[in-house]
C-alpha cells in the first residue's frame, strides 16, 4: 500500500463531537469527510447536525448528523446505541465538543465553585463517560483511533500580558480541563494499545474569531508563524492521527500551534 493510501479514511466511519461547528468542528469533520470517511456530527442541537449532514451530503459526502449533549451520560448512552445500531461500529472518535458554559464567568477569583464543577462535570466526565461508552466496540473490532482535541492551554498558561486593556478573560477551568485530557489520552494509548486502540491529542493554537485587535496583535508578534490559526491549518492533523498513516502514534499531543509552546 502507497504512503498517500494510507491517509485514506475509505470504509471507516467517523464520529465528531461538537462536529458542525462553526469554528474548528466544521474543518475536522470535513477533513475527515474528504479523506473518505463517513462522518457523524454530534451535538445539542439535532437539528443544526442535521442540517449541516445534509449540506455535506449535497457536496458529495456521506454524513449523518445526530444529538449528543456532553454534560449528560444518558445522552451518550443513547447516541453510542443509535451509532453502533445504525452504523454497526465506529473507528475514529474525535472528541472536540466543549461545555463553554463550564468555562464562564472570568479568571480566577472571579470563577465560583458552580462553574468549577460544571467544568469537571461536563467536559471532564463527559470524555470520560464518551470514551468509556464507544472503547468496548473498538476493542472488540480490534481498531479505533481516539482524537481529543484538546489546546495550547492544555500546556501552558496563558500569558496575562496579551490581555492587557482587553476585556477578555482566561478561565482556569480550561487549563484545568484541557491538561487532563492530554494525560487521560497517554492513560488510553498505554492501556488500549495491545487491542489495537489508539489515542492521541491534537493542540491547537488560537484561532482567529473576532478577538480585539489589540491581542491579535500581540498574539501575532509572540507566535512564530506570525499569524492565528486557519480551518485548513488543523486539518492535516486530524487525518493523520485517524488514519493508518500514523499507525504506530500513540500517546501523543500534536502541537498545531505555529510554534507558539517552542518558546
Ligand atoms: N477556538 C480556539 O482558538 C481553540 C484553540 C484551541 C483549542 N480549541 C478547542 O477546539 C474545540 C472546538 O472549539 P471551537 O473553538 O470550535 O469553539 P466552539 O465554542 O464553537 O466549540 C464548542 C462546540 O461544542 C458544542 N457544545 C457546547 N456544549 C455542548 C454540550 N453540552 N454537548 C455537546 N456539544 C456541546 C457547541 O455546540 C460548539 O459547537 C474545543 O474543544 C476547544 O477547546 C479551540
Amino acid at each position: 500500500m502507497g504512503i498517500l493510501d494510507r491517509f485514506s479514511l475509505k470504509d471507516r466511519i467517523a464520529l465528531i463531537t461538537a462536529g458542525a461547528g462553526p469554528l474548528f468542528g466544521s474543518s475536522l469533520t470535513e477533513a475527515l469527510a474528504e479523506a473518505g470517511a463517513t462522518v457523524i456530527t454530534a451535538s445539542r442541537n439535532l437539528e443544526a447536525n442535521l442540517e449541516y449532514a445534509e449540506k455535506l451530503r449535497s457536496q458529495g459526502f456521506d454524513a449523518h448528523g445526530m444529538q449528543l449533549d456532553i454534560g449528560d451520560p444518558e445522552s451518550i448512552d443513547r447516541l453510542h446505541d443509535e451509532l453502533i445500531e445504525r452504523f454497526g461500529r465506529l473507528d475514529i472518535l474525535v472528541n472536540s465538543a466543549l461545555a463553554r458554559d463550564g468555562h464562564a464567568g472570568g479568571g480566577f477569583e472571579e470563577q465560583t465553585p458552580e462553574q468549577w464543577e460544571k467544568a469537571a462535570s461536563g467536559d471532564f466526565a463527559g470524555l470520560f463517560h464518551i470514551c468509556r461508552a464507544f472503547l468496548p466496540d473498538m476493542r472488540k473490532q480490534g481498531r479505533g483511533s481516539i482524537i481529543n482535541i484538546s489546546s495550547i492551554y492544555g500546556v501552558v498558561s496563558n500569558d496575562p500580558s496579551l490581555y492587557t486593556g482587553t476585556t477578555m478573560k482566561q478561565p482556569p477551568t480550561y487549563n484545568f480541563v484541557k491538561a487532563g485530557m492530554i494525560n487521560f489520552t497517554r492513560h488510553l494509548a498505554c492501556y488500549y494499545g495491545r487491542d489495537g486502540v489508539r489515542a492521541n491529542c491534537i493542540s491547537p493554537g488560537g484561532y482567529f474569531n473576532g478577538q480585539p485587535e489589540a491581542f491579535v496583535e500581540r498574539y501575532c508578534e509572540r507566535v512564530p508563524v506570525g499569524r492565528m490559526l486557519e480551518n485548513e491549518d488543523i486539518q492535516g492533523a486530524v487525518v493523520f492521527l485517524a488514519s493508518d498513516a500514523s499507525s504506530y502514534v500513540t500517546g501523543e499531543n500534536l502541537m498545531v500551534d505555529g510554534g507558539w509552546t517552542c518558546h
